[in-house]
């Protein structure tokens, strides 16, 4: 994690620039953000950042989305099922809000002038820095996967996801500061060396939601089971729910230390219903967990099913889902060589 120093100067900036969106100067900004394909985006994904890009589109912002694929080979051996979570991943942006012909959504692997960054970018950055990131390190230990140079480096690419569309505000939760400050370094470090501005000034954009923890209190995640994924139907977000771990005392009252299940539970529903965990909590008083874990099945269910309908219609239409990410991908690759460009020319290399 980074120190409480440079989070709170990031969360000073992304106030700043929050405001100046809502006050309508949109034209200063590209928002660059994505996720890796490794499952079902959940509602961790979508309270934490998803609801955010779907609120810059509206708002007149250009707006960028990388699914970004080679980042699954980070910390682990197999690509399999990732064109289905590919596409799935596509299908859930398309149900939340996200317009194609407004944001670009495309994968790495399809954009080989974003890759090429790769190489001056890697000039700009020292061996004890990439060991240095926190988030690097909490990935590979998480993983159990010996430390790849691809996720030593992983920093280094994220900025030519950012960089190269010049993306200056990425909406990322805490844990990515750390890449986010890489990427700015590799931007200043770039115009200063080549003396010129090709690369803009990079503020990562907190998200002002409290980070939702999973059904049992822990970090939400596929492989704890713990997570509501968005193309769940109603049936099987009742069962996840059902299954969750509460605590015996029948009294529902809001305590993420010491009752993390009954907490959870309280904060999912909340969040679903804009209402105070707290007076849920009241409310519900000697319930107990069965009441409180229909008023969070009913409260998650009925926030979800525009998108799950919206969802269930993209489903059928894959052709569609397709067309999107070509389009998408054509698009990046056209921003990625004009970028390049740019690039050799700053850097002397154009023959
Ligand atoms: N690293 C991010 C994650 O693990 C996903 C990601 C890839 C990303 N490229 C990005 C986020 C660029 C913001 C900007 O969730």
């Amino acid at each position: 994690m980074p120190n409480e120093g440079s989070l709170d100067a990031a969360g000073k900036r992304s106030e700043r620039i929050a405001a100046d969106i809502k006050a309508g100067n949109v034209d200063n900004y590209t928002m660059l953000t994505g996720d890796r394909p490794t499952g079902r985006l959940h509602l961790g994904h979508y309270f934490g950042t998803i609801r955010e890009r779907v609120r810059l589109q509206n708002a007149g912002v250009n707006t960028n989305i990388v699914i970004a694929d080679y980042q699954v080979i980070t910390d682990r051996d197999t690509t399999e099922h990732i064109q289905d979570n590919v596409y799935n991943m596509v299908i859930d942006y398309l149900a939340c809000g996200i317009e194609p012909d407004k944001t670009m959504i495309f994968t790495h692997s399809a954009v080989p002038a974003e890759n090429q960054l790769m190489l001056p970018f890697l000039s700009l950055v020292s061996e004890a820095e990439l060991e240095r990131n926190p988030t690097v390190k909490a990935e590979q230990q998480a993983s159990g996967h010996a430390l790849t140079g691809l996720l030593l480096t992983y920093p280094v690419h994220q900025a030519c996801d950012i960089l190269f569309c010049k993306g200056n505000i990425v909406p990322v939760g805490r844990d990515q500061l750390p890449h986010i400050e890489t990427t700015a370094k590799i931007a200043r470090r770039f115009n200063e060396r080549f003396h010129c501005h090709v690369f803009p000034e990079v503020t990562g954009l907190l998200t002002s939601t409290q980070l939702l923890p999973g059904l049992d209190g822990r970090k939400m995640s596929k492989s704890y089971g713990n997570a509501i994924a968005l193309s769940m139907t109603a049936k099987e977000t009742a069962k996840l729910i059902r299954k969750s771990k509460t605590d015996s005392q029948r009294t529902i009252t809001y305590d993420p230390i010491s009752r993390p299940g009954v907490s959870a539970l309280l904060t999912t529903a909340g969040i679903c219903t804009g209402r105070d965990p707290k007076d849920i909590a009241t409310e519900i008083g000697d319930g107990g967990a069965g009441q409180l874990k229909r008023y969070t099945t009913e409260a998650v269910n009925n926030y979800f099913a525009p998108i799950r309908e919206r969802r269930a219609k993209y489903e059928k239409d894959m052709d569609y889902v397709k067309d999107v990410l070509h389009e998408g991908n054509k698009r990046a690759n056209e921003i990625a060589q004009k970028t390049l460009y740019e690039v050799r020319e700053a850097m002397g290399m154009v023959y």
